[in-house]
């Protein structure tokens, strides 16, 4: 389909699973280059519309309410608004935030299964699957965990390894074990509805392979052909579980459909849903620049199903199998609905050097970022775009994301637009100067133009960390414009020049107050309220006299703040204790030693004493010497605690002391009995002592 044949799109970006916090990496991936590419469509004036919502089935859902002790509904509602709540701060303009746990989206992946159950496209087949005996379940996907074949990691999952990305199936891990009760599995036969992708290979191979050679990203096209060429296999579109969406047939009890046939289906409920509530009145419109006036409830068919609608789903590269292949493979088998023309999928974004990952605590979450950076969504949508992952992973830094807002946000757009307005003010009373131009001037102008053909070609070409570029660029020409041309030296002889050269700037502020909107919408309104105007469209930009000589301008303030060092030196900081404290936290409790007989634990003599004098010991930096009060005499004991406590902490401390351990000599000292501690995960000691003071020598047993 060549551009003048789209009469409409439809975009989705992924729908991300509710089941925890996301973080800035998947915002990368996904969901900022799915908005710039909305908004500039409908800037342009375009229909379209643009959709995502939350995964909420699955077992990664009843896992995390493992996790949390809670229930898979009280996660699916606590990840599900979080992560809405954040989507829209950051600026996402989607037309609907929706999720999978709604009755339409049930009905619409219950009718979808059964299309293409009635054409015969399901084949039903019995086999071995792992069972957990003790929790009296089948151990689909997220279930299972075991070693990769991969890459060895210990903890892949049933459907995938986190760690290397390879997709898996349950029976590829190594030395299998139930996430519900940490037992080895058991084979038991069980039926289930496959989908035979191998049936659909030819088509996929004309459909990728030929059409799509030469208009798909080379990451997400090499990946493609090299499943094709692995050769597909029938793949189950169902699960035993009971957490998710019926399968709509008799004899199909405790079964559900396999979450990847539900979450992509989620993107046609969604669109339901909008037209629904639209046509109901219940909103408006979907966006402040969606024009949905007169929506019919049936009008989502058309973005579904009209050959003349581009389909083009934001993902990212964990995704492209599920988006590329089987979702395909779905719509086209079901004859009723129109495939993707593309899917632009990035690489992943890593954190400071290391892969970002929310399980170590190794990324900034959406959440945190904003309650660290109030009112600063631009400031990331902008590190993050200048810095994308379009062709190979990026890295995200502080200390960059500190350098793109100090040194181009500040620098040089923010002091571009600040000079122009504060001197428009002083010298021309806030009004557009007149001007007179001079050949130098019509060069700066031209820039306009070409930078907004750069922007547009790169945004349509999915190129949107080079589409940043030039944007930025059209604020540097004119940053530099009005460097070189000093108005304000000039103010005090040349006023009238002063005025030409400020209507210019004026005019370039105007345009990037359109060009920026994609990228940095909170901004643009900024500026918009600024210069006093309206909302522009993207065919107002490119003009040389977009504001007339004589407007009168708004207030000016200040489009960005510069980030401190120490604000930086800050988020780096935490980030390294939440690390350490998710290591923590993942560090399994030590196994019980071996039992041992009554008898052995009857040898030990343990004591309640009160240590009465404690010093340091010259030339150890981990013992201490104690004096200790055990209630049968007064001994010295050497203790390897110097590092957790004072001396003067001790005094009178009441302790718990095996009285009975043949004594020994410690740094030429003799020791006579052992302090006993608490040792926490993270090796902090605590002294063991009873709730309330009791005699020295009482009997621990
Ligand atoms: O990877 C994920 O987070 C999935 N929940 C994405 C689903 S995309 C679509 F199919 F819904
Ligand atoms: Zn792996």
């Amino acid at each position: 389909m060549n551009t003048s044949q789209v009469k409409r799109y439809t975009i989705t970006a992924a729908l991300p699973y509710a089941n925890g916090s996301k973080h800035i990496g998947h915002l990368a991936g996904a969901y900022i280059p799915a908005d710039v590419y909305a908004r500039y469509l409908r800037l342009n004036g375009k229909d379209v519309v643009f959709v995502c919502g939350s995964d909420e089935h699955g077992t990664a859902i009843p896992n995390q309410a493992i996790k949390e002790n809670t229930t898979p509904q009280a996660i699916i509602d606590k990840y599900h608004t979080q992560i809405r709540d954040c989507f829209a701060q950051l600026g996402l303009s989607f037309d609907i935030y929706h999720r999978t746990s709604e009755p339409i989206h049930h009905q619409t992946s219950q009718e979808f299964f059964l299309n293409l159950f009635n054409k015969g496209l399901l084949e039903e087949e019995v086999s071995d699957q792992y069972y957990d005996e003790e929790a009296k379940a089948f151990l689909a996907d997220r279930f299972i965990i075991g070693t990769c074949p991969k890459c060895a990691n210990p903890k892949a999952y049933g459907d995938q390894c986190e760690n290397c990305g390879t997709s898996l199936s349950p029976k590829d891990l190594i030395n299998p074990k139930s996430t519900l009760s940490g037992n080895a599995p058991v084979l038991k036969s069980t039926n289930h509805w496959y989908l035979p992708l191998q049936n659909y290979e030819p088509w996929l191979r004309e459909w990728i392979l030929e059409s799509h050679k030469n208009d798909w990203k080379i990451n997400v096209y090499g990946q493609c052909k090299s499943w094709i060429d692995a050769g597909l296999q029938s793949r189950a579109m169902t699960r035993d579980l009971d957490w998710g969406i019926k399968v709509p047939l008799a004899g199909a009890e405790g079964k559900v459909l396999y979450v990847w046939f539900d979450a992509p289906i989620g993107y046609i409920s969604a669109t339901r849903a909008l037209f629904s509530e639209l046509s109901q009145g219940q909103r408006k419109f979907a966006t402040p620049q969606s024009s949905f006036e007169g929506a019919k409830e049936e009008d989502w068919m058309k973005y579904w199903q009209d050959d003349e609608t581009k389909l083009v789903h934001f993902i990212g590269k964990d995704n492209i199998v599920f988006h590329c292949i089987i979702f395909p493979i779905m719509l086209h088998a079901s004859q009723q609905f129109i495939v993707p023309q593309n899917v632009p999928a990035n690489e992943f974004m890593n954190l400071e050097g290391d892969k970002m990952s929310t399980s170590r605590g190794w990324s900034i979450e959406m959440h945190e970022y904003l309650a660290g950076f109030p009112g600063k969504a631009d400031v990331l949508r902008y590190a993050l775009l200048a810095n994308l992952p379009e062709t190979k992973d990026s890295e995200f830094t502080w200390k960059d994301f500190q350098a793109k807002n100090n040194n181009e946000l500040v620098a040089i757009f923010g002091n571009f637009i600040n000079r122009a307005l504060v001197l428009t003010q002083k010298y021309f009373e806030n009004r557009v100067p007149k001007r007179v131009l001079l050949p130098e001037d019509e060069v700066v102008l031209s820039a306009i133009e070409a930078s907004k053909k750069a922007i547009s070609d790169s945004i349509e070409a999915y190129r949107f960390r080079e589409a940043t570029a030039s944007m930025i660029n059209l604020a540097r020409v004119g940053n530099k414009y009005l460097a070189e041309t000093e108005p304000w030296k000039l103010a005090k002889t040349n006023l009238e020049r002063v005025g030409t050269i400020l209507n210019i700037a004026l005019q370039i502020g105007a345009n990037l107050s359109v060009l920026c909107e994609p990228f940095l919408p909170y901004t643009a309104k900024k500026l918009r309220e600024m210069l006093s105007i309206q909302d522009l469209k993207w065919v107002d930009a490119g003009a040389v006299e977009l504001i007339q000589e004589g407007h009168l301008l708004g207030e000016s303030a200040l489009l960005f703040e510069k980030i401190e060092d120490s604000v930086i030196e800050n988020q780096i900081q935490k980030l390294m204790e939440k690390k350490k404290s998710m290591e923590l936290e993942n560090t399994p409790i030590e196994p019980s030693k071996p039992a041992i007989s009554f008898d052995d634990f009857s040898t030990m003599d343990i004591r309640i004493g009160t240590i009465i004098e404690a010093e340091s010991v010259t030339k150890s930096k981990k013992l201490l010497k104690l004096l200790v009060d055990t209630g049968i005499d007064k001994r010295t004991v050497m203790s390897g605690i110097a590092e957790h406590f004072k001396p003067t902490d001790l005094i009178n401390q009441q302790v718990t002391i095996l009285v009975n351990l043949a004594p020994r000599k410690i740094m030429g000292i003799e020791s006579q009995g052992m302090i006993l501690m608490a040792s926490s995960k993270e090796g902090k000691l605590r002294l063991l002592k009873p709730h309330e003071i009791v005699e020295n020598g009482s009997k621990v047993s």
